[in-house]
């Protein structure tokens, strides 16, 4: 008799988005002359850069020809784009990486679900709340959780980002071994500074945990003074793993590729205390499930970092950071509280309602997708999040939606 791993029937209805998707998908079927805004998942809305639209061309033709034809390339991503990953978002901000630390994915949502399976399933495991439910289903598939109760998994540590501390968690009173932190933050869009940083790689080297650092929203940070990689921390190459994606900043939501750097340092221990590079077991996990994404996506990826590709990617991250101005104004003028939308480009709201009852008020009297907080934790709980990716015009239509919807 074939058997399921249980574990999956301790997961909670179905995932956030697919949650979301369908409400819509209801409320589309009962008003199908309404038009609706979407400003719920995190999903870009405009083109390729040029840079990597032609980058991508010119490796299809490659592709075309047999003399230049690539069947499968290193597991690992190409060395091209290895090297301009570390040469650019590392070593020139002063973040020893070198390139066979990088180690290129189809997405950051594979990576860091995937992370985990390294760890053995009786560690103790941190997440924020409120959290992108990735980190915490993955962690309930493998078995590191109990049942859930009372809006939580039993076994979890949870780590609280609220209002009282500027949704930034504190340091945990226990000591765990895996955290995740994602910076700037999906779903309130804090940020980090460097000394917060600090503490938590200190805390990590002294309880010989592993950070999970989730960098996707990186290119979004606007502040000069804020860190970009938790590898400009001293010490962070021993404990932490850092998730980085070129979905967001150059839109290759649908294109998908992504990075992940393991440095060399990190170790992680046997059961009698031995010592073992996390690098070696991630490739040796990496080279046996995984054949790297194809020859014209890393190409494409490349020229992110080409001179036209730099300014192109700088013009569409700007673009996206005025919608997310224009909503956290908006927002803000209607007398809602919010974080978020400076440095990122999601925008926190604190209701002052239930977070299910505001999307249901948003979606029916303004055709207005947003992401309830709920979904993210119980710590989201009165809380949206509106997402700036779409068009300027539909940021623009779904504020005054709102505003009439709200009056
Ligand atoms: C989100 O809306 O939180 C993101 O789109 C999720 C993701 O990137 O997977």
């Amino acid at each position: 008799m074939i058997k399921i791993n249980e574990n999956f029937q301790k997961l909670q209805a179905s995932y956030l988005f697919s949650d979301i998707a369908k409400r819509v998908a209801a409320y589309e079927q009962a008003n199908p002359q309404k038009k609706i805004i979407k400003l719920g998942i995190g999903d870009v809305t405009r083109a390729l850069p040029d840079a990597c639209v032609k980058a991508f061309h010119a490796a299809v033709d490659e592709m075309a020809a047999d003399a230049s034809f690539r069947g499968y390339g290193p597991e690992q991503g190409y060395g091209f784009l290895r090297e301009a990953i570390a040469k650019n978002d590392f070593q020139a901000r002063g973040a020893n990486i070198d390139a066979d630390e990088v180690f290129v994915s189809d997405g950051a949502k594979c990576d860091t679900g995937n992370f985990q399976e390294l760890f053995s399933t009786d560690i103790r495991v941190a997440v924020p709340d409120p959290v992108y439910p990735v980190y915490v289903d993955t962690n309930v598939m493998a078995g590191r959780t109990d049942t859930w109760s009372d809006g939580r998994y039993q076994g979890l540590v949870y780590l609280e980002s609220t209002k009282e501390n500027g949704f930034v968690p504190d340091l945990p009173q226990e000591s765990v071994d895996l955290i995740y932190l994602c910076f700037p933050n999906n779903p309130t869009g804090a940020t980090a500074t460097r000394e917060q940083l600090r503490q938590w790689v200190d805390y990590a080297r002294e309880n010989k945990a592993l950070i999970l650092f989730d960098a996707a929203y990186e290119a979004f940070i606007q502040d000069p003074d804020l860190p970009r990689s938790i590898f400009e921390i001293e010490g962070a190459r021993e404990v932490a793993v850092e998730f980085r994606s070129f979905s967001k900043n150059a839109g290759f939501t649908g294109t998908r590729c992504a990075y992940t750097v393991v440095p060399k340092d990190c170790m992680a221990y046997t059961s009698s205390g031995e010592a073992v590079a996390v690098h070696a077991l991630w490739n040796r996990r990496h080279t046996t499930k995984f054949n790297s994404v194809s020859y014209p996506v890393q190409r494409a990826a490349e020229a992110v970092f080409s001179e036209q590709g730099r300014e192109q990617i700088k013009a569409l991250v700007a673009y996206y950071m005025d919608n997310a101005r224009y909503i956290r104004e908006h927002m803000s003028k209607l007398g809602y509280s919010c974080i978020g939308g400076e440095n990122s480009p999601y925008i926190w709201i604190e209701g002052g309602m239930g977070s299910w009852e505001f999307f249901d008020l948003l979606l029916n009297e303004a055709g207005v997708v947003c992401t309830p907080g709920a979904g993210f934790g119980k710590c989201g709980e009165g809380y949206i999040r509106i997402s700036a990716f779409n068009s300027a015009e539909k940021v623009k239509d779904a504020m005054a939606r709102i505003e009439q919807a709200l009056r």
